[in-house]
C-alpha cells in the first residue's frame, strides 16, 4: 500500500484515506477552487485502483457497456448488468463517492420508473448517488429522484445514450443557439436539485461562459479547463480499451499492451515447456512418493 500525503499537505492533496467524500466536501472543494477528480470503474480491481489513487468520485459509467461488456454503444446495457458492475466496484471502495449511471431506458418513462431504478442502484449496489443524461424530460426525472432522497448528477453536452439524435458522437454547442440549449439544460438540472453536473464534449468557451452561473460542481470531459473537476474513462486513460478514443482522452498508460505481452509470454512458456518451474509446484516426501509408486504398481 503506497503512502499518501496527510490531509492538508500540499495545496491539492488527495483526500485522507478512509474518510468518505460527502456532498458537502464536494461543495467545499468547489468553493475553495480545489480540482475534483472523477474516474470510471466497473469492477473490484479498478475500484481499488481508484481508491488507492485517491480520486474523489468513482462513476460506474454506462461506458462500461463498451469498455468491459463489449457492446457497440452504451444503449444496450441493462439495469441488471449495471448493478453487477456497480456492486463489484462498491466492494473495492471506501473513500470516494460512488455514482451509478442509470442506463438508457431505465428512467425516461416516468418519475416512478426513475425513482425505482435509482433505488435499486442504492439498495442493491450500494451507490451513493446516480447519474442521468440530458436536459428536457430528464430534468423532471432528476427532481423526482432528488425528492426521493437520492443525490443526482446531471450530464449535458454530448450525451452518448442519445448520440444518434445528436448527429453522432460529436461535440455539442458549437453555435451560439445550440450552446444556449446546453446552458439551459445545465441550469435546469441545477434548479432540479442535482448535486453536480458532467459537461461532455462542449467548447471551452461555452463552459467558461456558463461557469459563473453554476453553483454546483461541474466535472468536465472534453469541456475545457474551467470546470471544477475532470473525469476520464478508466480504460481510456490507462490504454486498456482498443476502440476509438475521443480527442479529449489523454493516455496515462498502455496497460493493454502490457497485458498482451504478459499473456503472450505465458503462452510461449507453456508451449516451450518453460512453465511451470520447480518453485511453482508442490512436492511429496520421498518416502510417500515411493509408497505411492508401489501402491500403483500393485494396483
Ligand atoms: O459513462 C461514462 O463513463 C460517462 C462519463 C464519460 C462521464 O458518462
Amino acid at each position: 500500500m503506497s503512502a499518501r500525503p496527510a490531509s492538508g499537505q500540499g495545496s491539492h492533496a488527495p483526500p485522507a484515506k478512509g474518510k468518505p467524500i460527502t456532498l458537502s466536501k464536494l461543495s467545499e472543494k468547489k468553493a475553495l477552487g480545489e480540482p475534483i477528480v472523477m474516474v470510471t470503474a466497473y469492477d473490484y480491481p479498478s475500484a481499488q485502483v481508484a481508491e488507492e489513487a485517491g480520486v474523489d468520485l468513482v462513476l460506474v459509467g454506462d461506458s462500461g457497456a463498451m469498455t468491459v461488456l463489449g457492446y457497440p454503444s452504451t444503449v444496450p446495457v441493462s439495469v441488471d448488468e449495471m448493478l453487477m458492475l456497480a456492486a463489484a466496484a462498491r466492494r473495492g471502495l471506501t473513500s470516494p463517492m460512488l455514482v451509478g449511471d442509470l442506463p438508457f431506458g431505465s428512467y425516461e418513462v416516468s418519475n416512478e420508473q426513475a425513482i425505482a431504478t435509482a433505488q435499486r442502484f442504492v439498495k442493491e449496489a450500494g451507490c451513493d448517488a446516480v447519474k442521468l443524461e440530458r436536459g428536457g424530460s430528464s430534468v423532471e426525472r432528476a427532481a423526482a429522484i432528488v425528492a426521493s432522497g437520492i443525490p443526482v448528477m446531471g450530464h449535458v453536452g454530448l450525451t452518448p445514450q442519445t448520440a444518434t439524435a445528436l448527429g453522432g458522437y460529436r461535440s455539442q454547442g458549437r453555435t451560439a443557439e445550440r450552446a444556449m440549449e446546453v446552458v439551459e439544460d445545465a441550469l435546469a438540472l441545477q434548479d432540479a436539485g442535482c448535486f453536480a453536473l458532467v459537461f461532455e464534449a462542449v467548447p471551452s468557451e461555452l463552459t467558461a461562459a456558463v461557469m459563473p452561473r453554476i453553483e454546483i460542481p461541474v466535472i468536465g470531459i472534453g469541456a475545457g479547463p474551467s470546470t471544477d473537476g475532470q473525469v476520464l474513462v478508466f480504460h481510456d486513460l490507462l490504454g486498456i480499451y482498443d476502440g476509438h478514443a475521443a480527442r479529449f482522452v489523454k493516455r496515462y498508460g498502455n496497460v493493454r499492451e502490457e497485458m498482451i505481452r504478459g499473456v503472450t509470454e505465458f503462452a510461449a512458456d507453456v508451449r516451450e515447456r518453460r512453465y511451470p518451474e520447480p518453485e511453482h509446484g508442490y512436492t511429496m516426501a520421498p518416502d510417500e512418493a515411493a509408497r505411492l509408486n508401489s501402491m500403483l504398481a500393485g494396483a
